[in-house]
């Protein structure tokens, strides 16, 4: 399999979005990905929709990984900037963090 270079979970759960904003998201990161070149290569992103990622409040959740860096509320503007400037440029967009993972331990 060809490696991914991260991936993308995109709560698309009713709890965090009662109007479940997130499946509307997911379906747009893929064309994003697509429009960026970003399906395959060694930039290749991975996206995952997921029920549940645990906050259910304020959302849309997605969260990035390996950087473990979690956005919300997510809405459609703010995924092109996600893609072009974190996925693409490698710079977290960082106004719109709300949680990141802790560093593992030495
Ligand atoms: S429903 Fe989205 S975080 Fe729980």
């Amino acid at each position: 399999m060809e490696p991914y270079a991260r991936h993308v979970l995109v709560c698309t759960g009713g709890f965090c979005s009662t109007e479940r904003r997130g499946r509307a998201l997911y379906s747009q990161l893929a064309s994003l990905l697509q429009r960026e070149g970003m399906l395959f290569g060694p930039a290749r992103v991975k996206r995952s929709e997921t029920p549940c990622l645990g906050v259910c409040a304020g959302g849309p959740v997605i969260a990035v990984y390996p950087e473990g860096v979690w956005y919300a509320p997510v809405t459609p503007d703010l995924l092109e900037r996600i893609v072009v400037e974190h996925l693409k440029g490698g710079r977290v967009v960082e106004s719109a963090v709300f949680h990141r993972l802790a560093p593992p331990p030495p």
